[in-house]
């Protein structure tokens, strides 16, 4: 303790309520090769910190709360945040999945202490790459929900995202109509703040290996390669080339520019890959990881009830300038701003009769 750098970051590190954590650091040689490096207290405070799993997170461990004040004290202390390592620091591959019905008291109970209203969470100990509006499209599937948050908020955690989370709910009236969801998540979560990317996400399918790094890039990223689980003992691959499927990563020019996904299709199918046509169609090429990296848990639930979509899957190309984003209407029948995430539910407007006739339930 000859070196003032050395001393001031051991005086730190006790005030910040680490002491014991810190000591064990300090002597166990992290101390002499970041003296070497620099004297920074947030390199330091990303060494001190990085040894928080997910698990611990889970397990609302204290050395979370105090990490919450490291961060306030490193912001007043006018020392800005050095930007997140490009790849997450995270050394296993395999996400340790909890299945486990969970309620929305058990994930209050779980993350309400780490993350602020809407679900949002910043990293710690760096500035993080990417902001993420995670957005999931939502109706009837509240253990789905709550599992897929159980999980999912811990992983992006470990990946150093910042995120908020918009979970938008279609009310019982109509068939689902997943593109006024996904349309309605991306301007409320462009409205509230400076997000970077948007993760369109489905509520049946978990995340199961860390390489699997959320974040956007010039391209689109499709993000479920592959999946299995509850009702899917066979894992499957990409059925075509073309699936957008289960997770998708847009910036807000790919998204803006595509007019966003078509809101024309009621029921379940086709409105994903009528989005694959408007993101092709204005020049973005869909990209993904390696197929191992994309593996999903795919939680079981009851099939959506088809739409008509033969019908309009002819008509993509002469719509999607017309209809999606830009002619978005809906009824915002209710919003919350909940511990874990932005809450809408949304009525859609009436299926058209000229393609539905009757059958709009
Ligand atoms: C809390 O986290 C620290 C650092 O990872 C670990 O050493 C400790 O065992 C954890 N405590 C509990 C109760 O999980
Ligand atoms: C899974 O989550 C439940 C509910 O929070 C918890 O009680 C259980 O200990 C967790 N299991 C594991 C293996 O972490
Ligand atoms: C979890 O929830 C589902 C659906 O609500 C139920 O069918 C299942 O039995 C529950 N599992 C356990 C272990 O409680
Ligand atoms: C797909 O996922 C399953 C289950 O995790 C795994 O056994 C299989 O190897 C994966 N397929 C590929 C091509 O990675
Ligand atoms: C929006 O939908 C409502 C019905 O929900 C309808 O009355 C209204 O005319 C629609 N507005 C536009 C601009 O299409």
């Amino acid at each position: 303790m000859q070196n003032l750098a050395t001393r001031k970051v051991f005086l730190a590190c006790v005030i910040l309520g680490f002491g014991f954590t810190c000591y064990i650091l300090f002597f166990n040689g992290e101390l002499r090769r970041w003296t070497t490096l620099g004297s920074r207290i947030t390199s330091w405070t990303e060494n001190c910190v990085s040894s928080i799993t997910g698990k611990d997170l889970r397990a609302g461990n204290d050395t979370v709360n105090s990490a919450s004040d490291v961060r306030s004290v490193v912001i007043s202390g006018n020392k800005p945040l050095q930007l997140c390592p490009e790849k997450p620091p995270i050394a296993e591959t395999k996400v340790p999945l909890n299945l486990t019905n969970v309620t929305y008291a058990d994930l209050k109970r779980e993350f309400g202490h780490v993350l602020r209203p809407g679900g949002h969470y910043a990293p710690i100990t760096c500035k993080s790459r990417e902001r993420i509006a995670l957005i999931i499209p939502y109706r009837n599937r509240e253990r789905n929900l709550f599992i897929l948050l159980h999980n999912l908020i811990p992983f992006l955690m470990r990946q150093q995202a910042e995120f908020a989370v918009y979970v938008v709910e279609q009310t019982q009236d109509y068939m689902f109509d997943k593109g006024v969801l996904i349309d309605v998540g991306f301007v409320k979560a462009r409205q509230d703040g400076d997000f970077s990317c948007f993760i369109v996400h489905d509520t049946d399918l978990i995340p199961r290996d860390y390489r699997n790094v959320y974040r956007c890039s010039d391209k689109p990223r499709h993000l479920m390669l592959n999946r299995s689980g509850e009702q899917r003992k066979k894992p499957e691959k990409l059925p075509y080339s073309a699936f957008i499927g289960g997770a998708i990563a847009l910036t807000k020019e790919q998204f803006e520019k595509s007019n966003g996904w078509s809101t024309a299709y009621y029921g379940w199918g086709f409105e994903d890959d009528d989005m694959e046509i408007r993101l092709k169609s204005h020049g973005f090429r869909i990209v993904r990881y390696p197929i191992e990296i994309g593996d999903y848990y795919e939680l079981g639930h009851t099939p959506q009830k088809p739409g008509p979509r033969s019908k309009l899957a002819r008509s993509v190309k002469t719509r999607m300038n017309s209809e999606g984003l830009n002619t978005l209407n809906y009824t915002l029948v209710k919003q919350e701003k909940r511990e874990i995430y932005n809450w809408y539910l949304v009525k859609p407007p009436p299926p058209p009769p000229e393609i539905y006739g009757n059958n709009t339930r």
